[in-house]
């Protein structure tokens, strides 16, 4: 086992958990993703690389960079240097389907991947893993396909380049394409079931589709697994991904090193936390945490109003007097995620401390900055028809 490996085992009772599963905090401000760098032994996103960014692509950096959403990565120097060298990469994220509708929380990684598509001008691919939800959940190989087309309609909505963006689920996909398949069989043996019992927490009853999961979500990190997007060509890749998933990409940087491939650099998302509190994040099995993406106004509305945990005074006097507390403050939070302005943001920040803004006008303003977004969202969703859907699906060249 490397290191990176060892350190990811030895998690102490009082830690935040994060991993594929399950991810909760011990603190009522949320998780600690400053230790958690540290437990996974990536890298902080400072300001140092972030004007870096700005410098190699000419742009502003994105407000989830500049207000640490995303924060923290593996190598994306290297990317930066590709990029700068007038090199092509590609974006690989992914998704695992759900029959539930999406929420504002599963749209965070896939409104940055946009961005990215966009500043770069690079190919994307977008794995939607079918299969793992067989092999985790009660669910039959029939509906599972289905939950993924809906899925794909959800974040084609995001508005991703038709044209340099090719989407797949696994179940249909890896019959099609032997080299994937191929691949998947090369990181297959480089891996130990101690390893993958190391990284993942797979125990004897697990069934043995979980052992094997791991090299599916690791294949499409290779340029390789496409040739009939790439000719063959090795390119590296960029995973942008909420931080729980980076045991997979671990994994896959271990055996790129001794496949002679490329490793994947990575850029690693904080979660939305639950309306109820930073403790948890939102999660689609409970309607009240989330935010559902076709939720209406009023659900939004009413959800903000009587479920999102305040960093308010319990009197009003107490407000004006001690002000609000803004490390716990759910529609605080949401505006961080959500409201573009950083002069506003701040301006919102000092009031709210101050006491100057009570909790409810706090949640007006978390109210009407997500609605308009869920709005023309859905306007977008509505647009999305199977025809559209099938040439996302289309095995075909990308621009490289
Ligand atoms: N396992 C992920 C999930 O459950 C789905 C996924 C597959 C993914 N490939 C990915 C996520 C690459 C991020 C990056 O949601």
């Amino acid at each position: 086992m490397t290191e990176e490996q060892i350190s990811a085992l030895s998690v102490d009772e009082e830690e935040d958990v994060v991993d594929p599963w399950n991810v909760t905090g011990k603190s009522e401000a949320g998780i600690d993703y400053d230790k958690l760098i540290k437990r996974f032994g990536s890298q902080k996103i400072d300001d140092e690389l972030i004007a870096r960014f700005e410098k190699v692509t000419g742009k502003k950096a994105h407000h989830f960079l500049r207000r640490g959403i995303f924060f923290s990565h593996r190598d994306l120097h290297n990317i930066l240097n590709v990029h700068e060298a007038g090199k092509k990469f590609y974006l690989y994220t992914g998704r695992g389907p759900s029959s539930d509708s999406m929420h504002i929380g599963h749209m965070i990684p896939f409104m940055f991947t946009k961005w990215l598509q966009e500043v770069f001008d690079v190919p994307l691919i977008i794995q939607l893993t079918d299969d793992e939800k067989i092999l985790w959940r009660d669910i039959k190989v029939e509906d599972a396909r289905k939950m993924a087309y809906n899925n794909a309609k959800d974040i084609i909505a995001v508005g991703f380049d038709t044209a340099n963006t090719f989407i797949f689920n696994d179940l249909d996909f890896i019959g099609q394409c032997p080299e994937f398949y191929q691949n998947m069989l090369r990181i297959q043996k480089c891996v130990t079931f101690n390893q993958v019992k190391g990284i993942f927490g797979f125990g004897d009853s697990d069934v043995i589709g979980k052992i094997t999961f791991p090299s599916i979500e690791a294949a499409p990190a290779f340029s390789t697994s496409f040739p009939f997007i790439f000719d063959n060509k090795v390119l590296p890749c960029l995973v942008p991904c909420a931080i729980d998933q980076d045991p997979y990409f671990r994994m896959t940087r271990d055996v790129a090193a001794r496949l002679k491939m490329p490793k994947p650099s990575l850029l690693h998302a904080s979660f939305l936390p639950a309306l109820q509190g930073a403790q948890n994040k939102m999660s689609a099995s409970d309607p009240n945490a989330s935010i559902f993406l076709n939720d209406t106004p009023k659900q939004i509305k009413n959800k903000i109003n009587k479920y999102a945990f305040s960093g308010g005074q319990a009197t009003v006097e107490e407000h004006r007097l001690k002000g609000g507390n803004t490390d716990v403050d759910i529609s605080y939070k949401y505006l961080t995620f959500f409201l573009e302005d950083d002069d506003k943001l701040a301006e919102i920040k000092k009031q709210y401390e101050s006491g100057e803004l009570l909790t409810g006008e706090l949640k007006k303003i978390a109210i009407d900055t997500i609605t308009p977004i869920i709005q023309d969202y859905q306007a977008r969703r509505a647009k999305v028809t199977d025809e559209l859907m099938k040439e996302f699906f289309k095995l075909r060249k990308l621009n490289i």
